[in-house]
């Protein structure tokens, strides 16, 4: 399995310090930071989009930028991501009747590509073609709209079925994640970890980080 890699999600970071929020991670241990976009569209919330990314790359300079694309047609923001300095662009197969072609684009731009499946999309939605072009493939623990949701648990065997298929890829799990709900994600077979909650609101960040890796690596 891919080693450990934890991604804040900075939805749960305080907007109004998020250079200072984004540097506090880093310092903590994060690999990665988790940004989540949202179009009022595909989910009903308005989060953030370019602009504030293209902040945070000049902000935090060499961060790794895994962004969470929630949003109705994810073809179109493959270049705006691009230039702000989005680093991985990971799109929801629900979204989408040509997921092969928004990977190629994707991937065209240098960035890496993510395929994300909501609590109710089965693991099959990921083709082997699906899977085989992308570079990591995302299991929402929650339904995607907003932080702080309990995890669903039904949704880890997708893990599992995904990581039996792809033993070479990042499989992300989002949603609900922290210190309690960890190890069955990590016995399934997700390596990278995101949580906004569990570790933006911990008394140690850097403690939450060590253990969800310690755990994953275990
Ligand atoms: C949900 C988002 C998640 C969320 C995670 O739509 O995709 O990334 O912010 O936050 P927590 O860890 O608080 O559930
Ligand atoms: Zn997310």
């Amino acid at each position: 399995m891919p080693r450990a890699i934890i991604s804040p999600s900075i939805l749960a970071s305080d907007f109004g310090q998020l250079t200072a929020e984004c540097n506090r991670m880093i310092k903590g241990g994060a690999e990665w930071l988790h940004m989540d976009v949202m179009d009022g569209h595909f989910v009903p919330n308005i989060t953030m989009g370019a602009p504030v990314l293209s902040c945070v790359s000049k902000g935090v300079p060499g961060i790794f930028m895994d962004c969470h694309m929630m949003v109705a047609q994810p073809e179109k923001w493959v270049n705006d991501i691009a230039d702000a300095g989005g680093s991985l662009y990971c799109f929801h197969i629900e979204a989408t009747s040509d997921a092969l072609s928004i990977i190629k684009s994707i991937h065209d731009r240098g960035m890496k590509a993510g395929v994300a499946i909501s609590p109710d999309t089965p693991s099959t939605a990921i083709t082997d073609e699906i899977g085989a072009a992308a570079d990591m493939l995302l299991v929402m623990t929650v339904y995607p709209g907003r932080g702080g949701q309990k995890f669903i648990e039904r949704c880890v065997p997708k893990v599992a079925e995904l990581r039996k298929r792809f033993p070479e890829k990042d499989i992300e799990v989002d949603g609900g994640v922290g210190p309690k709900t960890i190890d069955v994600c990590a016995d399934a077979g997700s390596n990278v970890i995101v949580a906004g909650t569990a570790i933006f609101g911990a008394v140690s960040a850097e403690e939450v980080i060590a253990s969800l890796k310690a755990t994953v690596n275990a």
